[in-house]
């Protein structure tokens, strides 16, 4: 199979060197960037452009690795010469019906987790999530990633669209919450590590069972009067007041959390 990937960033980086190292390397890679590309075509061994008319003719699948705003542009470029292709994008927030438009075969192969040039996957533990328009072509993607990973998903569009709402919760925003308690600690010299047994409880709780079921605080038990007193300490920072208030009252909507 001939395999080229659109993009140079992080997941081409890593799903490039990945596919290789389990026997489907990667032909060509094409990037805006030229050096970006070069330097990842030659880690991959691969060849590169920077030109989509010079994408291989023969190729059988696209990984279209690009920033989620420039996929339909840059899917829509390509599609002169890359009509016989089965082309996918990377994205969890954005449909795969995107590329509809430009491609008879289209699809998506999303990798359920946070990239970063630093750390290697543990791509046991990726989940991906893959779908496609064509029943034979979503067989061929769900080969691919149980070859290079271990959990498969078909996810459709809609699903997806979701999942990713639900996956900004679970990462960027109780990433947030963990900045801000960081922020809230050094006002007064104290070391987040204080938290940190705190944080692997919360987190190894809510991954044995429902979440919901394991809430706990004083918005959950309804002590009014440390909610406001909380409120109050947090009036140098409304922002942060403002965030308490709206997760206390969801959390509980019985609870007042007011600023006296
Ligand atoms: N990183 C993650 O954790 C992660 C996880 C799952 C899925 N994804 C998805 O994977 C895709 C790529 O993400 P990434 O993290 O690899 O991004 P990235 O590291 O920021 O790399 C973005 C790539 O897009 C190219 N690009 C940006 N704007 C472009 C434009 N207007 N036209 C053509 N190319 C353009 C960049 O080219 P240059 O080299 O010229 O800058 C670069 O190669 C996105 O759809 C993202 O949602 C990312």
């Amino acid at each position: 199979m001939k395999i080229v990937i659109i993009g140079a960033g992080r997941i081409a980086w890593h799903l490039g060197k990945r596919l290789r190292s389990k026997g489907m390397p990667v032909a060509q890679v094409i990037s805006r960037t030229a050096e970006n590309a070069e330097a990842l075509a030659e880690i991959l061994h691969a060849q590169w452009t920077v030109v989509p008319a010079e994408i291989l003719p023969d190729a059988d699948w696209v990984i279209v690795a690009v920033k989620d705003d420039a996929i339909t542009e840059v899917a829509e470029a390509f599609a002169p010469y890359a009509a016989h292709a089965l082309v996918t994008h990377t994205s969890g927030g954005t449909a795969g019906a995107v590329l509809a438009r430009f491609y008879e075969r289209y699809g998506v192969f999303y990798p359920l987790q946070s990239f970063s040039r630093e750390h290697t996957p543990v791509w046991s533990k990726i989940p991906f999530c893959v779908d496609a328009a064509h029943p034979e072509d979503v067989l061929m993607l769900k080969k691919i990633a149980k070859t290079i990973g271990n959990l498969v998903y078909r996810v459709t569009d809609d699903q997806r669209a979701l999942l990713h709402v639900a996956a900004v919760f679970a990462n960027n925003f109780a990433n947030r919450c963990f900045a801000i308690a960081e922020k809230i600690l050094d006002e007064k010299d104290l070391p987040f590590e204080l938290l940190h047994p705190l944080m692997e409880e919360t987190l190894a709780k809510a991954l044995q069972d429902s979440p919901e079921r394991m809430q706990t605080g004083p918005a959950m038990r309804g002590d009014n009067d440390t909610v406001s007193r909380h409120m109050q300490l947090l009036q140098k920072h409304p922002e942060w007041q403002e965030i308490y208030r709206i997760l206390s009252e969801d959390i509980n909507p019985n609870i007042h959390a007011v600023n006296h």
